[in-house]
């Protein structure tokens, strides 16, 4: 199959076929070439195959692929394995699933091709619990590739063994990070692991582990199938390739749309139909809500890792959550924090009070009962919560109150002695 030309689309490019999800379907529009080249080759030239692409980890981090991979010990006779995180939860991050819905068989693939790289011989796909569909949607993809000779023994002739276990969370925020991702996969409950050690040196049950997203493993057969130099004629120099990025808000056609990393919001918004009919930009997160928000001054801020950290914020799950005039950003923001609150696992201290305490300050801003003190007790209890909280967690739940101060701070002034009737009329409050 010819190399994708580097603007089209290519983990959604055959979304849109008739049932997109069956081998059948996969196969026909080039599905398992890639794992046929990787094949071919030895397991380490497929390594330096992603490590050359530039592939960054799309989960959020952005941490170089294959480097991470090749941090793996030498092999010593026992057991190392690939986990996909397949947790999507942060708000407005929403590419994982459509990915499992359309294309479950891209993961499959990449998910073999991963493995043959690091010398795994038994792979875990880790997935919400609440998501049944998409479970049984992904159950299916793999039976269908044990049928067809790409999973269990001897791989397409190969001598190389797999076997892939899907497997279900409880629905806990928390598991989405790699290391309580893997206490939940070990039966324990999802709490996340003093780090060092890295999964890839002590990882599912305290061997080597690579913990990678879906849509890094999904972006694998691509790279193989084009090869390095064609992900990288894509993106920026430091933030190659494509990549998705979900609409969601005030925008008239929300939705996902694959872009090179670069592109500008203003772009995408082109694309998506702009802001809803008669109305205008207040303010937008590059990443999720973990990642700083961003106002209309940003909208040619091109999205990739370095420009977006040069702005203030970070690239994150490229989850382009939209606001219009309408949103009352300290109710939005309230809303955030309500649900690290109640994500939080409470093992460590500044996040569990802390996200207790922001909670109540801004809940009694919001209704405009606020003290003259509640900024200042803001800013200062989000200074006590980052680099001191466990994991990134309780950094990301200040990360949306530091910049909403930054940029809005009148709002916040206003909840501090205006009624709530007056500051959130029933028609300020449409997606609130
Ligand atoms: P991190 O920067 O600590 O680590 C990123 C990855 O690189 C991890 O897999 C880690 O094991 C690896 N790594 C880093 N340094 C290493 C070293 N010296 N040796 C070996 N491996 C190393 O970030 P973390 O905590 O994994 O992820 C935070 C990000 O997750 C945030 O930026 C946020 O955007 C994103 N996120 C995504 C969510 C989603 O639903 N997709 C939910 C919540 C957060």
């Amino acid at each position: 199959m010819a190399a994708p030309t580097p603007l089209a689309p290519v983990l959604s490019a055959h979304w849109d076929a008739r049932r997109s999800w069956t081998l059948a379907s996969y196969e026909q529009h080039g599905g398992y070439e890639g794992l046929r080249r990787a094949l071919a080759l030895d397991p380490s030239e497929v390594l330096t195959t992603v490590k050359d692409s530039g592939l960054r980890g799309r989960g959020g981090a952005g941490f170089p692929t294959g480097m991470k991979w090749s941090f793996l010990p030498a092999p010593d006779g026992g057991p190392r394995y690939l986990v996909v995180n397949a947790d999507e939860s942060e708000p407005g991050t929403c590419k994982d699933i459509p990915t499992m819905l359309a294309s479950p068989q891209s993961l499959v693939e990449g998910s073999i091709i991963t493995s043959y790289a690091i010398g795994c011989r038994h792979a875990f796909i880790y997935v919400r619990g609440e998501v049944l569909h998409v479970i049984r949607r992904l159950q299916r993809a793999v039976e269908e590739a044990y049928a067809a000779g790409y999973l269990g023994e001897d791989i397409l002739g190969s001598g190389y063994s797999l076997d892939i276990t899907v497997h279900a969370g409880a629905g806990a925020y928390i598991c989405g990070e790699e290391t309580a991702l893997l206490d939940s996969l070990e039966g324990l409950r999802g709490q996340p692991r003093l780090k060092p050690p890295f999964p890839a040196v002590a990882g599912l049950y305290a061997r080597p582990t690579v913990v990678n997203n879906v849509e890094t493993i999904a972006s694998v057969p691509g790279i193989l199938r084009g090869g390095s130099a064609w992900f990288r004629s894509m993106g920026t120099e430091k933030s190659a390739g494509h990549g998705l990025f979900s609409l969601s808000g005030h925008v008239t056609r929300p939705g996902q749309y694959e872009a090179p990393l670069g592109i500008t919001l203003r772009q995408l918004l082109d694309l998506a139909g702009g802001v809803r009919a008669g109305h205008e930009l207040k303010f937008w997160t590059p990443g999720g809500s973990s990642t700083p928000i961003f106002t209309a001054e940003h909208l040619d801020t091109p999205l990739d890792y370095e420009s977006v950290g040069a702005a203030g914020s970070m690239l994150g799950t490229r989850a382009l959550q939209i606001f219009d005039e309408t949103t009352s950003v300290v109710r939005c923001v309230t809303r955030w924090t309500e649900f690290y609150a109640h994500e939080s696992c409470g093992k460590c201290t500044p996040c569990r009070e802390g996200t207790f305490w922001l909670k109540q300050v801004l809940r009694r801003l919001e209704a405009g009962q606020g003290t003259p003190q509640d900024i200042d007790l803001l800013l200062d209890t989000c200074d006590n919560i980052l680099g001191r909280a466990f994991c990134a967690l309780g950094d990301g739940a200040t990360s949306p109150i530091t910049s909403a101060i930054k940029y809005f701070r009148e709002e916040f002034e206003a909840g501090m002695h205006t009624p709530a009737s007056v500051l959130f009329p029933p028609e300020r409050s449409s997606l609130f």
